[in-house]
């Protein structure tokens, strides 16, 4: 097959990758093939394509300079998680939680589905890296796609650019990922604005290969590559077997007035708010403290010699959900987007600026919807699609931590994990060390909203915030996380949290955003040896007085209502614990049938409803 352009293809001393290059080229087909420079020309210029497409829509430079919304096809609005699979050799590997197909079976539907797909198309080769260039945490990979939408993304999301393939040199090691939107274009066939094959989607991962191929879906995390693909499925199978974490976890610092500085990792699900606690700004009342912001979504942790773990933050972007964004809720998020950004899915006002529900209260006249249709207010359906996102430079964040590049990473002092659960799990508690913390991680459930999979309201097990994220046995997972604790003298401390407990009318109690500063000060002083506990059935927790309520009206009763420990909804909550633990149980740590019986038997002698009132300081 003659490729009928090759352009800008750097000076590439690395044999193996170029063959790679020239098979993938061979079999998709594409009309031409382009190297990404990942420079700002690049970028304008492919933004600048996609406009002349249709894909994309210029908004009004006064508002948004240098921005961008665009609608993606109906059938192609999330991540797919029926079709994502880990095709390890062995399907015990993949364990329970992955969808797992035998690799050559894998391959042989998907080279019948790659032949020819990128007919009519260019085929852009993206070099880039997930971390600071040259960071010892960071790693390399090189995504191939048939999207322009992609490489702008990527453009924001990761370090792109020639510096890429210099540090590769003639041998270095990287990640393959393949991408094709699965449309391809017959000889005059005019383009879809957002091509993408609506009947057959595959996102597939070969964690012993650390190769990815992603056919049929041009939306986010099932295409831009870097993210959940590479830095959590394959990072994570790399992460266990080279001693390292590769996390669902955004990365924050925590200044105090007297700048001591601490650093947070902390997992929630999907959809609980983690880029809001990422970028939280403290009440004014907390003088002199401060949060800054390294990451929203993945954290690479790796131990020092010091002893310390080290985390980055591999993405360079934020890819957040747009809908109930707003200057309450996030004002860091929504200063990041006032420029150079790309949203995806949200309204469209008749001035040229975007808007999702929740971002004002009115919705703005004649809006156009993430249909392309002009927005009727009588249909009841939302302007913006729930999963509505927008694309940012993380460099534009006004609470951007000063190391957030710094090739060393930040060190973690905590790990605080938390769902969303409208009953039995408190709004803050400490585990009793670093074993029973990965059991509070490993069994953390969250209630499902429309957004996620599943029955709304339910309890769905997400452990460490992982399940759709983990690259290999869920089981073996664990493990290393108990072992990765053995190993290092003085393991930050785990704590879980939970922001979404109800009252008997089912109105959330806490407030939430910038209180959760008030959380945030007592775990940070009490990783300094500085704030009090007190033990309750399930681990440490602060009494009503050890959290600094300066300017709150929150009271002592209703702190402890969302403190306390019910007997019944505990045992329950452990019943499904054995639930998980059953799916598992070929992996299963033993640390854990141990933890749970320890849990039953502190809470078999606790009061009816254990609560902190009854404890004495
Ligand atoms: C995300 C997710 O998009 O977790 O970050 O789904
Ligand atoms: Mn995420």
């Amino acid at each position: 097959m003659e490729v009928a352009s090759i352009a800008k293809k750097p000076d590439v001393k690395h044999a193996e990758l170029v063959k790679w290059v020239n098979d993938v080229a061979k079999q998709c087909q594409p009309d031409s093939i382009r190297w990404c420079d990942g420079s700002s020309a690049e970028y304008d210029e492919l933004c600048a394509t996609l406009v002349d497409k249709g894909t994309f829509i210029r908004l009004n430079p006064e508002k948004r300079p240098n921005s961008f919304a665009c609608f993606s096809d109906p059938s192609d609005v999330a991540r797919v998680e029926d079709k994502t699979f880990i095709c390890s050799r062995r399907r015990e590997d993949a364990g329970p939680t992955n969808n797992w197909i035998e690799p050559k079976e894998m391959k042989h539907t998907l080279n019948g589905l790659l032949e020819g797909c990128m007919k009519g198309r260019t085929m852009y080769v993206i070099p880039f890296s997930m971390g600071p260039l040259g960071s010892p945490i960071s790693q390399i990979g090189i995504e191939i796609t048939d999207s322009e939408y992609v490489v702008v993304n990527m453009h924001i999301m990761t370090r792109v650019g020639k510096r890429v393939i210099e540090l590769l040199g003639s041998d270095g090691e990287y990640v393959k990922c393949l991408h094709t939107v699965g449309a391809p274009l017959k000889h005059g066939q005019a383009d879809a604005k957002w091509p993408t094959n609506a009947t057959t989607k595959y996102i597939v991962h070969y964690p012993e290969e650390r190769s990815i191929v992603s056919y049929g879906s041009g939306y986010g995390g099932n295409a831009l590559l870097g993210k959940k693909c590479f830095a959590l499925r394959i990072a994570s199978a790399m992460a266990k077997e080279e001693g390292w974490l590769a996390e669902h976890m955004l990365i924050l610092g925590v200044e105090s007035p007297d700048k001591e500085k601490s650093y947070v990792a902390a997992a929630f699900p999907s959809a609980c708010g983690k880029t809001n606690f990422a970028m939280l700004i403290p009440p004014k009342e907390l003088d002199g403290w401060k949060v800054t912001t390294v990451g929203d979504d993945i954290a690479w942790i790796k131990p020092g010699k010091d002893g310390k773990l080290h985390a980055i933050n591999p993405e360079a972007g934020y890819f957040g959900v747009a809908p109930g964004t707003n200057f309450k809720t996030n004002p860091n998020a929504m200063k990041t987007m006032e420029k150079n950004s790309i949203f995806t899915n949200v309204g469209v006002t008749p001035d040229g600026d975007v808007w999702w529900e929740g971002m004002t209260k009115e919705v703005p006249k004649d809006i156009i919807d993430w249909r392309g249709q002009k927005w009727d207010p009588a249909s009841g359906k939302p302007v913006a699609h729930p999963n509505a996102r927008f694309t940012v430079p993380a460099s534009q964040c006004p609470s951007i931590d000063s190391d957030w590049e710094n090739p060393n990473g930040v060190p973690i002092g905590a790990f605080i994990f938390g769902g969303r659960r409208s009953t039995t799990i408190p709004l803050i508690y400490q585990a009793h060390n670093w074993n029973s913390g990965v059991y509070l991680a490993a069994t953390m459930g969250s209630e499902m909203t429309a957004a996620a999979f599943g029955e709304v309201g339910k309890v769905r097990r997400d452990p460490f915030a992982m399940l759709p994220f983990c690259g290999y046995h869920m089981g073996d997972y664990f493990n290393h996380w108990l072992q990765f604790g053995r190993d290092i003298p003085n393991p930050p401390r785990i704590f879980g949290v939970n922001w979404f407990r109800k009252d008997d009318n089912g109105n959330f109690i806490w407030p939430g955003f910038s209180d959760n500063m008030r959380i945030l000060k007592w775990v940070v002083e009490k990783i300094r040896g500085k704030s009090n506990a007190v033990e309750s059935p399930i681990g440490w927790m602060p009494h009503y007085e050890d959290i600094d309520w300066t300017g709150s009206g929150f009271t002592k009763q209703q702190f402890d209502s969302i403190m306390m420990v019910d007997r019944e909804g505990w045992k329950k909550e452990l019943l499904s614990h054995a639930e998980l633990f059953e799916k598992m149980y070929d992996k299963l740590p033993k640390e854990f049938i141990f933890m749970r019986e320890l849990l039953l038997s502190s809470l078999w002698r606790s009061p009816e409803k254990w609560s902190l009132e009854a404890e004495e300081i």
